[in-house]
């Protein structure tokens, strides 16, 4: 297990400038905070350090407003939301910071402006690092969806006052670790979504890590034709074949099984509610194109979980977004719900869609964990090092 600080170390933090590092990169509509699960998951760090008595200031991005001031990106639009979860006043430094803070009552919960409006942020500048460790006393990081990137205020700050790693962080980092680390097997990972592109890392990580690897989404059209099914007019990635190939051979050294649908659910266009047919994988037709898993190859992969004592979920199986095509994504879902609830798998998942998916199959609050974050998420999956967690296993 990977070691660092956590809010446990601290000693007596009454009076103390806490920089805290957290993701308030939410997504919004007309002024208005749209799903706050990432508020929602700093407040055990914000509240718990509030109550001892620190002056929390927290540090976010909001945006990619590279390096200059542009008032979209203003974090002052999330407070009235950060405020609603945590139940407390928050205050929004936006300048002269020395002088806000030190007027700031002991316990109270700041925001200071977009880390990202400084280019120093980044580049991860060290002068900015030495500038902004003068506003605290300790830096604890609690935001493991930007811990993928080397930033000032997720890996530099660390150098610069003693690191922690927050509640949100500590539980993120036990359960991935749980899942891939040190993983109760057999290991089982689904991995979804439309294209193989974006996951090659992934995809050759899991191939030597896990002994089931499902495969689903649109990626899954390129696996069956690299094994020489015609796929119709399926969508899949003709130059990414010798890829796929390589996969294959890379799970076959390494004992690991990699299932792909058997039976799919195939239409004429991809819209709402078309006409369907639901077929053997080899009897797809030229006009056809394959959105969703079929049944019984839902069924065999639902035995194949029951076999298993883990589970990594990223990606929907199928055009999960467009019915019927969520049915094996959801089906599945509840599979792993089930088997979660009953003692038996440790599940957990994260990314993107991952998450919209499982909660549209109303399992997500079934599942072992869940991660807010999206690159990270996927980071962490192709077995990098995300380097704000490395500066918090490095702190001193
Ligand atoms: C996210 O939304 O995944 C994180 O906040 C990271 O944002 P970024 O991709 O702009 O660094």
């Amino acid at each position: 297990m990977t070691s660092f600080k956590t809010l446990d170390d601290l000693g007596d933090v009454a009076g103390k400038r806490a920089l805290v590092r957290v993701d308030l990169n939410v997504p919004m509509a007309d002024g208005a905070v749209t799903d706050d699960t990432r508020l929602r998951a700093h407040v055990p760090t914000i509240s718990e350090l509030s109550d001892r008595g620190a002056k929390v200031l927290l540090l976010a991005h909001f945006g990619r407003p590279k390096g200059e001031y542009r008032p979209e990106f203003s974090l002052r639009q999330v407070i009235p939301a950060l405020s609603d979860v945590l139940g407390r006043d928050v205050t929004f430094i936006e300048s002269a910071l020395h002088d806000a803070i030190a007027k700031l009552d002991n316990g109270s919960v700041a925001v200071i402006e977009n880390t990202r409006f400084a280019a120093g942020e980044e580049q991860n500048d060290p002068g900015m690092a030495e500038a902004f460790a003068t506003f605290g006393d300790i830096f604890v990081n609690d935001a493991f969806s930007v811990s993928h990137r080397a930033h000032m205020s997720t890996e530099g700050l660390a150098h610069y006052l003693p690191a922690y790693a927050g509640r949100a962080m500590e539980a993120e980092l036990r359960a991935l670790e749980s899942a891939l680390g040190d993983p109760e097997r057999p290991v089982a990972a689904i991995v979804g979504g439309a294209k193989i592109s974006t996951k090659i890392a992934v995809l050759e990580h899991l191939a030597a890590k896990v002994d089931h690897l499902i495969i689903g989404g649109g990626m899954a059209n390129t696996f069956l034709a690299a094994r020489g099914v015609d796929v119709g007019k399926s969508l899949y990635e003709k130059d990414l074949l010798d890829i796929a190939q390589n996969i294959f051979e890379a799970a076959d050294s390494a004992n690991c099984t990699i299932h792909l649908p058997y039976d799919v659910v195939v239409a004429k266009k991809f819209a709402a509610n078309p006409p369907t047919r639901t077929i053997n994988v080899h009897e797809v037709a030229e006009d056809e194109m394959i959105l969703d898993i079929g049944p019984a190859a839902v069924e065999a992969l639902a035995d194949v979980l029951k076999t298993c004592r883990t589970l990594v979920w990223n990606g929907p199986l199928g055009a999960f977004e467009t019915p019927p095509f969520d049915m094996a994504t959801v089906s599945l879902a509840k599979t792993a719900a089930a088997l979660t609830r009953e003692g038996s798998l440790v599940s957990v998942a994260g990314g993107g869609d991952t998450v919209a998916a499982l909660n549209q199959a109303g399992a997500a609050d079934d599942f072992s964990f869940i991660s807010t974050a999206g690159g990270a998420f996927l980071e962490w999956m192709e077995g990098r090092e995300l380097p704000g967690v490395k500066a918090l296993e490095d702190a001193k």
